[in-house]
């Protein structure tokens, strides 16, 4: 069922400053910034080949991140993304299997115009997973 790794995702409180970092610091190819009013979140892609780096900045009052920043000011690893054939599919069978899937359990369109879903990180090892359909 799981496929490759997407990306890896982290949790910035300022996302200029960031992307500086990974363009100018690092050297590697950043991405223009794409607002997810439905997600709260603004985010950037950076493509270090073998996989991404999301960066991901609260938007909104309500941003799912912003308790995590709370928490981890300098920011921090959020959520890990792998791919998957069939989303539903995938999502069946890991209910069956006990998870939860986090917001209504219906898959949302995510920063790469694919449905994705996330799912609860106390079931997956203290780490929030998210599903994209490939
Ligand atoms: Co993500």
């Amino acid at each position: 069922m799981l496929g490759r790794l997407n990306h890896v995702a982290i949790a910035v409180p300022d996302l200029a400053a960031a992307s500086a970092i990974y363009r100018d610091t690092l050297g590697a190819t950043v991405s223009a910034v794409q607002t997810l009013p439905e997600h709260g979140v603004s985010v950037v892609f950076v493509d270090v080949g073998n996989t991404k780096i999301e960066l991901l900045e609260p938007l909104g009052e309500t941003s799912p991140i912003a308790a995590f920043l709370q928490k981890s000011p300098s920011g921090g690893m959020h959520h890990l993304c792998y791919e998957v054939d069939d989303i539903i599919a995938a999502r069946d069978r890991l209910k069956a299997a006990g998870a939860r899937v986090l917001g209504d359990g219906e898959p949302k369109i995510g920063a790469h115009g694919k449905p994705v879903l996330f799912l609860h990180p106390k079931d997956f090892t203290g780490t929030l997973v998210e599903l994209e359909q490939a």
